[in-house]
């Protein structure tokens, strides 16, 4: 089974290059499930009903978030609405929309995708891996589900490298987003689940993590906030991660993506 993770699409360069490549992707890759994070599409924060449908019929067959779900109010109430967007699952009971779902994959594999927030240097939430023992023990890899994909939405490596090692051979992978930087660690850990610290956004690299530079510069220098953050509009890299796995759900092959922009390109050369 091919499965693609495509890292935080930021601003309008990003859903560019994503609208653009994504289709193509899914049929020379012959690619069986695909997951977007979407939390940064909406000028860099949130996500609106429009672009979370644009994702899915782009070639997303699911659409993750993170701390910024909500930054777009109407999310509030369009996500009760779309089973295909998934926040983050250790928000506080209440919260509108579902931080799992089950989705059927072209090959007709059973995906469970989980969203989940790390808590180093972030709001304080549910603790990210009781809340991931609970979901696995719902729906175990093998019987309630043939593969399954965990986005860690956090900022901290040894946070999501903990995880990775917590979840290790119970999942299909593990994904971190959220620094928008793709890092090179991707790899196969001994129990067999892909594991890469961070996707790395999609969007524009000449920039401070996706935001046009001038503004982070003069924040960290000055310590005064003198205009809003806005995305920077060049040329996006699309990045992310590819995995192959076999008939149990755990990892055959991982390879990072990075493709357009200001990155050094990066495929599967398995797939192609
Ligand atoms: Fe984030």
């Amino acid at each position: 089974m091919r499965l693609l993770f495509i890292g935080d699409v930021v601003g309008r360069s990003g859903r560019a290059i994503l609208a653009e490549q994504l289709p193509r992707l899914r049929l020379a890759w012959g690619l069986d499930f695909v997951v977007v994070n979407g939390e940064n599409a909406a000028g860099g924060f949130g996500i609106t009903e429009a672009i979370s449908d644009e994702f899915l019929a782009t070639g997303a067959d699911c659409v993750t978030l993170g701390n910024h779900a909500f930054d777009q109010r109407e999310a509030l109430v369009f996500i009760t609405r779309q089973p295909r967007l998934i926040r983050p699952v250790n928000y506080p009971r209440g919260t509108p929309g579902r931080g799992t779902n089950l989705f059927e994959a072209k090959n007709g594999a059973r995906v469970l995708v989980v969203n989940i927030l790390g808590r180093v240097f972030m709001d304080a939430l549910d603790d990210p891996f009781a809340a991931i023992e609970r979901e696995i023990e719902a729906c175990p890899l093998g019987m309630g589900c043939d593969a399954a994909v965990i986005d860690i939405h956090a900022e901290a490596s040894s946070e999501k490298q903990a995880f990775g090692h917590f979840v290790d051979g119970r999942v299909s992978l593990v994904v971190g987003t959220h620094t928008h930087v793709p890092t090179a660690d991707y790899q196969i850990l001994r129990g067999r689940t892909a594991y890469m610290t961070d996707a790395g956004m999609t969007g524009d690299y000449d920039s401070v993590i996706g935001m046009d530079k001038e503004e982070p510069v003069r924040r960290f220098t000055t310590k005064l906030p003198s205009t809003r953050f806005e995305p920077a509009l060049g040329d996006a890299t699309l990045c992310g991660v590819a995995v192959e796995l076999d008939d149990k759900g755990l990892a055959l092959q991982i390879a990072p993506v990075r493709i357009g922009g200001r990155l050094s390109e990066a495929r599967p050369e398995f797939w192609e």
